[in-house]
């Protein structure tokens, strides 16, 4: 069985494929009728144990434009409330003819762990502060599309790195990809880790303004910490947080993400996030056409 339950477990050619794709299933919805048929035969279910906004609705509009059957779970109104395992609840939903699972965990490796115990490809959509693959799928794809490549260039990923999956996938994405990556925000929020991932971590924003073509800004995860690891958020924001002046004042135009949902006046102005340096909308509208193709690829080694 094939699944995607990270970055970690695929290749620079997966990535490349990934996105030829996807550049296919991108013209597809700019059409006037946006669904292919090429999943008639497919049933897939989305299982979200963690809350979500764009995970959730791109995965469901990718999985119906490619004519999918989908069902979707939300654990906060299932019988996971009355005491049902994972393994339990998951079988019981693939007994009804299921061929994929799509899921967000809040524990990192539920997927990996999933995949041991059930036979449907899964598509990891957030596991904990792990993984969450097809986001740096979509990052990279939208670089790609802004910049013409990834190879060669100057990312930096800004804020809570130590909670962020999004960090991560996007580390092993990047690199497999020939990007130059640092990481910046404060030591407490930054893994020991870190700099094993063949990343540098640059405490200094401005620096690490200076030096990037692109800055994926991130939103500090206060929902995995326990403790508050920074003093303030006004401290945070002072330090780490983008805001118009402080980019008008670097000799050159750097391209602004945010993978959502952003905390507007934290970690990005509004007049940053709405403005045309930043690419946010751009990447959740990719993200249709990236999962359609991920999903796609997958489903087309289930038929086989
Ligand atoms: N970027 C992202 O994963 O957003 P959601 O949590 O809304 O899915």
């Amino acid at each position: 069985v094939n699944h995607l339950l990270g970055i970690k477990y695929i290749t620079a050619a997966d990535i490349e494929l990934i996105f030829k794709t996807a550049d296919h299933f991108k013209e597809v919805i700019n059409r006037p009728i946006k669904k292919v048929p090429s999943l008639r035969d497919i049933t897939i279910a989305n299982l979200f144990f963690e809350n979500s906004t764009r995970t959730k609705l791109s995965f469901e509009l990718a999985e119906k434009r490619l004519s999918a059957d989908v069902i979707n779970f939300s654990a906060a109104a299932s019988s996971v409330k009355k005491g049902e395992t994972l393994i339990d609840t998951v079988n019981n939903i693939l007994s009804m003819k299921v061929d994929m699972v799509v899921m967000r965990h809040p524990n990192p490796g539920a997927g990996i762990f999933l995949s041991k115990h059930i036979k449907a490809s899964i598509v990891n959509a957030g596991d904990g502060a792990h993984e969450h693959p097809t986001q740096a799928l979509l990052d990279s794809y939208s670089i790609r599309e802004k910049l013409g490549d990834v190879a060669g260039k100057n990312v930096v990923i800004v804020g809570d790195i130590l909670h962020s999956r999004v960090a991560l996938s996007n580390i092993y994405a990047l690199k497999l990809q020939g990007a130059n990556v640092k990481v910046c925000g404060p030591k407490t929020l930054m893994p020991k880790y870190i700099e094993s991932l063949g990343v540098e971590v640059e405490l200094d924003l401005r620096k690490a303004l200076e030096w990037c073509d692109v800055a994926n800004m991130l939103r500090v995860q206060n929902e995995r910490m326990d403790i508050s690891y920074f003093p303030s958020t006004r401290e945070y924001t002072q330090q780490y947080g983008v805001n118009k002046q402080l980019l008008n004042s670097l000799n050159k135009e750097i391209v602004i993400m945010h993978p959502g949902p952003i905390n507007r006046g934290v970690e990005i102005t509004s007049d940053v996030a709405d403005s045309d340096q930043a690419i946010i909308l751009d990447q959740v509208q990719n993200g249709v056409a990236v999962r359609m193709a991920v999903i796609y690829l997958l489903a087309s080694k289930i038929k086989q």
